[in-house]
């Protein structure tokens, strides 16, 4: 099969505080040619999205591993989830600290008996692995995190689009699904979560609401989690391309019935045919994508009609 690939960086408002659309381009672009030399040369889908995301988590202007916001303690408490779309295995991790790269846990995970783990197992495992312990913390975040202090917390999320931009609501996630050369699928989606959330909220991003994946498709969410989860939107899609509908009808009609409830998210997707998909309520999606001739992306895509995809 030709492997295909489609990654995300978040959803927002905005592209201005990630450095605006050239920055982030060169940054998604970058890790959607790494990762997919990784697919064309033979890797499984799921080491592809474990790189994927180990590359996003890395890049400071998303939210996820390094450049994870705060939470309302002043604290990184980041989650992540993977799917193995053939085994139909789901792992992951909840609000741990003090870790690099999330998604290393959930694919230790993928193996074991007990695959999604809290905050205590969760730095337990870490500690059997030998992980490192690292500070993902940035500037960026604790300078956002003081502003907030300093107004006594008035706004409900942190600014993971832009700093600049004190009012709007913010959503910020990575994501990466893969379709390697045996025709295998996978998801695996990261977060440091909304920011400035109480102490021990769980994020949609390790819950089959925020990514899921079986052999017929598999999807990876973004945006306000408590959005994702009433949704259960990333098991919605594949339910309902496994019940016979096109990957594009799937997301056409959930995005549909997400916009009806005022929903703020957004999602990648790709079925075992090879077809891409992407869509959003929000106003910007950050994603691109490789389909064997084109790399592509979102990043201008105004989203009119909820639904973007390549065939
Ligand atoms: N979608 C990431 C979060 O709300 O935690």
């Amino acid at each position: 099969m030709q492997p295909k690939l489609i990654v995300h960086g978040g959803a927002g408002s905005s592209l201005q505080g990630k450095g605006g659309l050239a920055a982030v381009r060169t940054a998604l672009h970058q890790i959607v040619a790494e990762v997919y030399a990784l697919l064309a040369a033979g890797k499984p889908a799921l080491a592809a999205v474990v790189r994927g995301c180990e590359l996003l988590e890395d890049e400071p202007r998303f939210n996820a591993g390094t450049g994870s916001v705060l939470q309302s303690d002043g604290q990184i408490r980041m989650s992540a989830g993977l799917m193995a779309g053939t085994a139909h295995r789901f792992s992951g991790t909840i609000n741990v600290a003090r870790l690099k790269n999330p998604i290393q846990l959930a694919q230790a995970l993928q193996a074991g008996d007990d695959r999604v783990l809290s905050d205590l197992g969760s730095a337990e495992l870490a500690r059997e692995l030998q992980l490192p312990l690292y500070d993902p913390l940035t500037d960026l975040r604790l300078n956002e995190w003081l502003r907030e202090r300093a107004d006594n917390f008035q706004k409900k999320m942190a600014g993971t689009i832009a700093e600049a931009e004190p009012d709007e609501a913010r959503r910020g996630t990575i994501g990466v699904v893969a379709l390697d050369r045996e025709g295998n699928l996978a998801a695996g989606t990261s977060t440091g979560g909304k920011g400035l959330e109480r102490i021990g909220r769980v994020s949609d991003s390790a819950m089959p609401a925020g990514n899921y994946a079986t052999p017929e498709a598999a999807v990876s969410c973004t945006g306000i989690g408590e959005d994702i989860i009433d949704e259960c939107f990333a098991a919605r899609v594949v339910v309902r391309v496994t019940d016979g509908l096109t990957l594009a009808a799937a997301m056409q009609r959930s995005l549909q019935e997400c916009q009806q409830r005022q929903r703020d998210l957004g999602a990648i997707a790709l079925d075992a045919t090879g077809a891409i998909a992407w869509g959003k309520t929000s106003e910007v999606l950050l994603a691109a994508y490789h389909d064997g001739i084109t790399l592509g992306d979102t990043l201008e895509w105004t989203g009119a009609d909820l639904v973007g995809g390549k065939a």
